[in-house]
């Protein structure tokens, strides 16, 4: 975004008119990276700069990115007059106008969520072209049978849809196997719908990376953490060998 006039940032993220923001620059309310200062058109860059009014942190970038790990239990929605969302859970320090979820996960799914206000971002992300795979781990009611992972490499027959190819890989064998699953595209229930069409069943579904962004192991369900535009950005980035990572 670069450098703008701290009067015109202070009135663009509704703190006071532009004139009010002015007078509370003179009167000293506003510091920059710690320090007073005294004149309303200074130049900073919201991107790089601390400013704070009042003594509050002021997140004056153009957009935010939040990685969530998402509870099972709650919706993959804006705001819902009925049902808590994941943008509720969202702390009050961290909250912004137009914030959603970039991209759904079932109520029951849980894991890595993006969480942001820029629209384009989103739409990028989920556009068919720009080929963003996403990994879920997910626990199953039965064992894989011989031939799955290759059918999901074929590309399943859903009924009124065909799977474009996916990877599978059982992760622990059992009763109950630990699977990662591979795909691009994101329709509803469509892992869960894979594996009834090969006559198994998702008991736990848990998504872990989108692109070469992975989840932070280090949050607990239902907390987020900003992450820089360079590190959203690694969702457009490969995702690389299914069978060397994890
Ligand atoms: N596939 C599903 O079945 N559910 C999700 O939440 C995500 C992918």
């Amino acid at each position: 975004m670069g450098k703008e006039r701290l009067d015109k940032i202070l009135a663009s993220q509704n703190i006071a008119s532009r004139r009010e923001a002015g007078l509370l620059i003179r009167r000293g309310a506003v510091l920059v990276n710690g320090a007073p200062v005294a004149k309303a058109d200074f130049k900073v860059d919201p991107e790089l700069d601390e400013i704070t009014v009042n003594g509050r942190i002021l997140n004056a970038k153009k957009y935010v990115y939040y990685m969530m790990n998402k509870p099972a239990g709650v919706l993959s929605a804006a705001r819902d007059s009925r049902a808590k969302t994941v943008v509720d859970l969202i702390p009050p320090g961290m909250q912004r106008r137009g914030l959603f979820p970039a991209g759904r996960l079932d109520k029951d799914t849980e894991g890595l969520l993006l969480i942001t206000d820029d629209g384009a971002f989103a739409h990028r992300m989920l556009a068919p072209k720009s080929h963003v795979f996403k990994r879920y781990e997910a626990v199953l009611e039965s064992p894989v049978s011989e031939g799955d992972a290759e059918r999901f490499e074929k590309g399943l027959e859903l009924g009124d849809m065909t799977c474009l190819p996916a990877q599978l890989r059982v992760l622990q064998e059992g009763p109950n196997p630990l699977v990662l699953v591979r795909i691009r595209e994101g329709k509803f229930h469509q892992v869960k719908r894979m594996f009834l069409a090969v006559g198994n069943r998702v008991q736990r579904l848990k998504r872990v990376q989108i692109g070469a962004l992975c989840l932070d192991e280090a949050l607990a369900p239902g907390e987020v953490r900003e992450l820089s535009p360079k590190e959203a950005e690694l969702v457009f980035e490969p995702d690389g060998n299914l069978y060397e990572i994890h």
